[in-house]
């Protein structure tokens, strides 16, 4: 039996595994890619920290407009504790190796204070340059160290297995059942304390979406089935400027570096660096007008851009075959990032099941409200990552030693078999698409109750017709189509939660927009928190 199990292998995972195991624990990490596959290395412009290198900051201007962006939803103690660990996390960061950018060269500083160097950078929504970042690779970097220093403090990883469900024995956490995608056996893994990093639900709208095909909500769903709390699932944040066709992010960091957004007419129509729901918004109110919208940053010049933005400039390239040293970027905005997730207490602790604890985008742990800043979720998934760390460990100190019986790896053996029995006659990958285009368009920016009831009931449609789908493959190692299947039975489990939250929300607030209910409306300065009721109640 391990003392803290880690489901998921992105940064927050990494980051519990590497705390947990510095405060004595043994650490298994269970992801179903590899770490470096995480949707952390997606995340470009940088991490948050009221460093004041660049421009004058402090800790309370951080948590003032993290509060204020989150438009009344956030809890306050939650804010304080992540923006006053900033500071402290990015020393850790700058310690592990993770190479931050610099305003000056590292060599005139002493180590203790080289964070002093580290450049800042302006996003969305920030009264002050406060992003540190790694050119426009900041995820990717942080992932990267991370990982490293995972791997020369030993840390045991379990790579390519795909978390089936969580055991739980009287409302605690006992371990995970897991499919190990290479060999197809079902495992159980016993454990003292569990932590979910498993990402969000972003792909819920496949196809209008930054996000990897696997944000699909594993660890989310798996909280509710096993009786676990989820909150504020309808607070999906669009990122204002994905490209056009492909829907790959172009980061905020290009705003912040100085470019405009403008329309086909040649008019820029909003502030660039207002928050993302209101320029996801102007920019869906000028796409509805059946103008073209537009990123440019052309007078910023390639040196600049080449030295800033390299990543960006190659995805232009590559997805969009434009130059933006010559020419505009066409944009769109699409889903990036849920707010909502497994609902957790101030120790990370998840509700309704003690001993489990959730951290990262899988988790709400209610400081990003209704709507995250840019350059918070690095922030969220390393500061917190480590405090999950220490309160699993602690947690498993004094948690029952006697593994949990087997009964629910028999069920999943069970489920595992009916799948592979199932006929098919609907294909799922069509559903997929279709549920993706059903969230965009009924699901988005600006929401309507009709079209969000007709949303629910297609989604109850597709539930209803889930008895007909299956797989075609039915090979029992590597199967990719199975876990394509699982995955997106995790996301239409989740549809519902999304949606009859939205119809629940008569009122606009943060990411949460609603025709007819334009404003912010106190009765609804609340969460919405949903749990399964067990069959007996
Ligand atoms: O635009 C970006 O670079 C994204 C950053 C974030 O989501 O925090």
């Amino acid at each position: 039996m391990v003392d803290v199990l880690i489901i998921g292998s992105g940064g927050a995972g990494l980051t519990a595994a590497l705390s947990a195991k510095g405060s004595g624990a043994s650490v298994l990490v269970a992801g179903k890619s590899y770490p470096t596959n995480s949707q952390t290395s997606m995340a470009q412009g940088g991490i948050n920290a009221a460093l004041g290198n660049v421009s004058e900051d402090h800790i309370s201007s951080h948590i003032a407009d993290t509060i204020k962006s989150a438009h009344g939803l956030c809890d306050e103690a939650m804010v304080r504790q992540m923006c006053a660990d900033a500071p402290k996390t990015i020393e850790w960061l700058e310690h592990l190796g993770v190479p931050f950018s610099r305003i000056t060269p590292s060599s005139t500083l002493t180590a203790q204070h080289s964070t002093l160097s580290i450049a800042q950078r302006q996003m969305g929504g920030a009264s002050a340059k406060r992003a540190c970042y790694a050119q426009d690779y900041t995820g990717l970097k942080i992932l990267h160290t991370l990982y490293d220093t995972c791997l020369k403090e030993n840390i045991d990883f379990m790579d390519e297995h795909y978390l089936l469900n969580l055991i739980t024995k009287d409302g605690v956490a006992k371990g995970a059942t897991f499919l190990d995608i290479r060999t197809g056996e079902v495992k159980q893994i016993d454990a003292k304390s569990v932590i979910l990093a498993t990402g969000g639900y972003g792909s819920l709208y496949h196809g209008f979406t930054t996000n990897a095909y696997g944000s699909t909500g594993d660890g989310v769903a798996a909280v509710l089935r096993a009786g676990g709390a989820v909150s504020d699932m309808e607070f999906i944040q669009f990122h204002p400027t994905a490209l056009k066709h492909s829907s790959i992010l172009i980061s905020e960091s290009a705003r912040g570096e100085g470019g405009y957004l403008v329309n086909s007419e040649g008019e820029r129509f909003v502030d660039e660096l207002k928050p993302r729901d209101e320029v996801a918004r102007a920019i869906f109110k000028e796409l509805q007008e059946n103008k073209e919208v537009f990123l440019d940053v052309r007078h910023l010049g390639e040196e600049k851009l080449m030295e800033l933005l390299p990543q960006e400039i190659a995805l232009c390239k590559l997805h969009e075959h434009v130059d933006p040293a010559k020419e505009l970027i066409p944009i769109k905005p699409v889903a990036h990032y849920t707010m909502g997730g497994i609902d957790v207490d101030y120790a990370l602790e998840v509700t309704g099941i003690k001993g489990c604890f959730a951290v990262g985008e899988c988790s709400n742990a209610k400081v990003h409200g209704a709507n995250r800043l840019g350059g918070n979720s690095l922030l969220e998934i390393t500061a917190f990552g480590r405090f999950a760390g220490e309160n699993a460990y602690k947690h498993s100190i004094y948690a029952s030693s006697k593994p949990a019986d087997d009964t629910q790896l028999q069920k999943d053996k069970a489920h595992l078999e009916s799948i592979y029995a199932q006929e098919s006659s609907v294909n799922f990958y069509e559903q997929r698409e279709a549920l993706g285009k059903l969230f965009y368009q009924n699901v988005g920016i600006v929401r309507h109750n009709d079209t969000l009831t007709k949303a629910l009931d297609e989604v109850i449609a597709m539930q209803v017709l889930s008895n007909k789908i299956g797989i075609e493959d039915k090979s029992p190692t590597n199967n990719t189509n199975l876990i394509d299947f699982l995955e997106f039975s995790n996301a239409l489990l989740l549809a519902p939660t999304v949606i009859s939250s939205a119809i629940a929300r008569d009122e606009s607030r943060g990411a949460h927009f609603k025709v007819g209910f334009e404003e912010e409306n106190e009765d609804f300065k609340k969460h919405i928190v949903l749990q399964w009721k067990k069959e007996t109640e």
